[in-house]
């Protein structure tokens, strides 16, 4: 390790003290994109002096606000309240009753839509199958006909484990339309991790395939059923899709083919009003310690919230193709690939496989063959499209694109910029979404008519959410001072609870800023009141009294041009408090090296300033990411803090295991 220049000491000023708590923000971003004039003319939203009046009324009078947007959806019944707030728990269009899986397909049925695609699906060896709202509608009465020969009831939870293939979102809007609240399961995840999920939610069925298509080879998914079926013995009843074709094992009186049993029920399911409050979903998200919390969503203020944000955000039109890259077995999936598409009579795309199968130029192949317009993906994608190089989009036409859009974590400035230009051609915004699988529906994000894009910042909230950047104490901080993000009121499609266990969902959310909804980030404003995450509050370094965001460093080490991704933790330090660590990985074909290290220190000094500079870094071939792709910086703290690079946390959520094994032998 080279000597890195001894930190000024924590500063004692009274500026200082004040901001004890709150996160020194450094990095400067000063490029702004306006809507071009194209895109306004046609968009919902097409000024932002319209967004603005709004985002007013609707925080003025909220209740009125999302009365009137809630009309928008299919009800059997209206109504009585909008909102019943008992905090932390609310409730929303008390009284009304609606079905979702209604708003998604049968609204659509009377008119122009029923031939319409609903979903185009190309699986991983290249073969696609389009079903049109009509044969959508068909097979999920079938599917759901099926979950009611064996048994399922409105209540009864139902357990989802398939790869991304049609049926994934067949079988989601077939629990919907007879009041059985699923949970989806990444099907990625280990036996272990789905037995664990069916007990905790009690499921008497599981929905799966014989396998899925990745990378080329056929994933054993019914396998890890079995596996985790050895020990939830409650499931009744296994509903196995025909997928692959590849042997599997079928116990009779539990596991039954799919596509037989639909051959013997009806395709008539009338569907059935249920409360706004029916539970529609349990959606586990793990978090960084202890055991997965169980996110439960509720339907009519989820479905308005995912319906809304589909249509502003992302100005879906029934004529375009929209490609969402996301897995189904995250929240993402449920609000972006299935509800708020289909509810808007949207054509949602769906691809099964790898993005690198069998080349890394698969999602562009994807968008040339379709002629797709919006596709909406993570940073950590772009990262690797940034990695495997410009060459792989040369070959495809992607001017059908008229928007893009990312979400899971900050995107980098330079991730941004080469999105915008290689992808988008310059001519699309990029929709920049900040939002969790508690929230249920973006929550921060530019209009793309009407909010000047910055490239890093995912700009201002969205109608009805009163967001802030606060400090310990809940008074809002100043302009470009980093604090707390928060939630000041309640939203329709907020979380209701952490099933089962309601003590916990208030102490996790409810309890660190009083009054407000906190789900960990750390966050600033700028002065025009830009909202830009700078990481999860955990992960916040504290370097000679300076308290830095992860992102921001990350940033400008990815922002240099050898640079392909970079994770930064802090490592105890008896000078500093905490010493900046760095990760990072190269782009093809750059050779590592001692100069490069001290560039790349040079550059962070430039970029955000020499407080931030790295004390160490380590040219890493991969991080540990968990399989929705963000990565785990508890790993790293670990590999970081210790002289051997042991770690001994849960590594449960790993995508990659082999990647460990390589971060301890990466050398300084
Ligand atoms: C956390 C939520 C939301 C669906 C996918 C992830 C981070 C998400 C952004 C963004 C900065 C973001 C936050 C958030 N995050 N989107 N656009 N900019 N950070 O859902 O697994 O529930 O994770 O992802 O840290 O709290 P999730």
């Amino acid at each position: 390790m080279s000597t890195v220049p001894v930190a000024k000491p924590a500063p004692s000023s009274s500026v200082a003290a004040k901001n004890a708590h709150n996160i020194d923000s450094m990095l400067k971003e000063k490029r702004v994109f306006k809507p071009s004039a194209k895109f306004a003319a046609a968009a919902r939203i097409g000024s932002f002096k319209k967004y603005e009046k709004m985002y007013k009324a609707s925080l003025k009078d909220p209740d009125q606000f999302w009365g009137k947007a809630a009309k928008e959806l299919t009800w059997f019944r209206t109504w009585k309240k909008v909102c019943v707030w008992k905090p932390p728990f609310a409730e929303w269009f008390v009284g009304g009753k609606i079905n979702a899986s209604v708003n998604c397909l049968d609204r659509h049925l009377d008119g122009p839509l029923r031939n319409k695609a609903a979903i185009i699906f190309e699986g991983e060896p290249g073969d696609v199958t389009t079903l049109t709202y009509q044969q959508l509608h068909r097979e999920v009465c079938l599917v759901a006909n099926v979950l009611k020969k064996h048994g399922v009831k409105a209540g009864d939870r139902v357990m989802i484990y398939l790869p991304m293939i049609p049926e994934a979102v067949i079988a989601m809007l077939a629990c919907a339309r007879i009041g059985a609240p699923h949970s989806v399961v990444f099907s990625g995840f280990s036996a272990e991790a789905l037995k664990e999920r069916i007990n905790d939610c009690g499921a008497k069925v599981v929905i799966t395939s014989d396998g899925g298509f990745r990378r080329g080879v056929a994933l054993k998914v019914k396998r890890n059923v079995d596996e985790a079926l050895l020990g939830a013995p409650k499931v009744k009843s296994v509903l196995v899709v025909q997928r692959t074709k590849q042997d599997v094992t079928m116990t009779p009186g539990r596991d039954y083919w799919l596509h037989e049993e639909t051959q013997q029920v009806s395709s008539v399911c009338k569907a059935e009003p249920f409360d706004s409050e029916h539970p529609l979903f349990i959606l586990y998200t793990s978090g960084s310690t202890g055991k997965p919390k169980g996110i439960l969503h509720t339907t009519a203020g989820y479905l308005l919230g995912c319906h809304l944000t589909t249509k502003y955000y992302f100005d879906l039109r029934p004529e375009d193709v929209y490609f969402c890259t996301a897995d189904v077995g995250w929240i993402t999936g449920h609000s972006y690939v299935a509800y708020g598409v289909l509810s808007n009579g949207g054509t949602s795309l769906i691809y099964e496989g790898a993005p690198n199968h069998p080349e890394p130029d698969r999602f562009w192949r994807i968008i040339d063959r379709h002629k797709v317009n919006i596709f909406y993906t993570a940073p950590t994608a772009i990262r690797s499209f940034i990695k495997w190089g410009d060459e792989w989009l040369a070959p495809h036409d992607l001017s059908s694109l008229r928007l893009l859009g990312s979400v899971g974590e900050p995107i980098n400035p330079e991730a941004w910029m080469w999105y915008y230009e290689k992808v988008g051609g310059k001519r699309c915004p990029i929709v920049d979404t900040w939002w969790q699988t508690e929230t249920g529906c973006h929550m921060i994000a530019p209009m793309p008519g009407a909010t000047p894009l910055k490239p890093g910042s995912a700009t201002l909230p969205f109608f009805g959410v009163d967001a802030a950047v606060v400090d310990d104490n809940g008074n809002e901080t100043e302009p470009n001072v980093g604090g707390k993000l928060v939630i000041r009121r309640p939203w329709p499609s907020m979380l209701r609870t952490i099933y089962g266990d309601a003590a916990r969902y208030r102490k996790t959310y409810w309890s660190e800023i009083k009054g407000c909804y906190f789900a960990g980030d750390g966050a600033r404003r700028d002065k025009d009141g830009y909202f830009w995450i700078v990481g999860r509050i955990d992960d916040v370094l504290n370097v000679a009294g300076h308290r830095l965001g992860t992102s921001e460093v990350e940033s400008a080490l990815v922002s240099h041009p050898d640079i392909a991704e970079a994770a930064v933790v802090g490592r105890p330090d008896e000078l500093k408090g905490q010493a900046v660590v760095a990760f990072v990985t190269l782009k093809n074909g750059v050779q590592a090296g001692p100069g490069l290290k001290e560039a790349l220190r040079a550059h962070v000094a430039k970029e955000i300033g020499p407080i931030a500079k790295p004390d160490e870094i380590r040219f890493a071939e991969g991080l540990p990411k968990t399989r929705s792709g963000k990565i785990m910086r508890r790993l790293l703290k670990e590999v970081a803090a210790s002289p051997t690079g042991e770690i001994k946390g849960d590594t449960t959520t790993l995508e990659d295991l082999n990647v460990i094994a390589k971060l301890k032998q990466a050398e300084d």
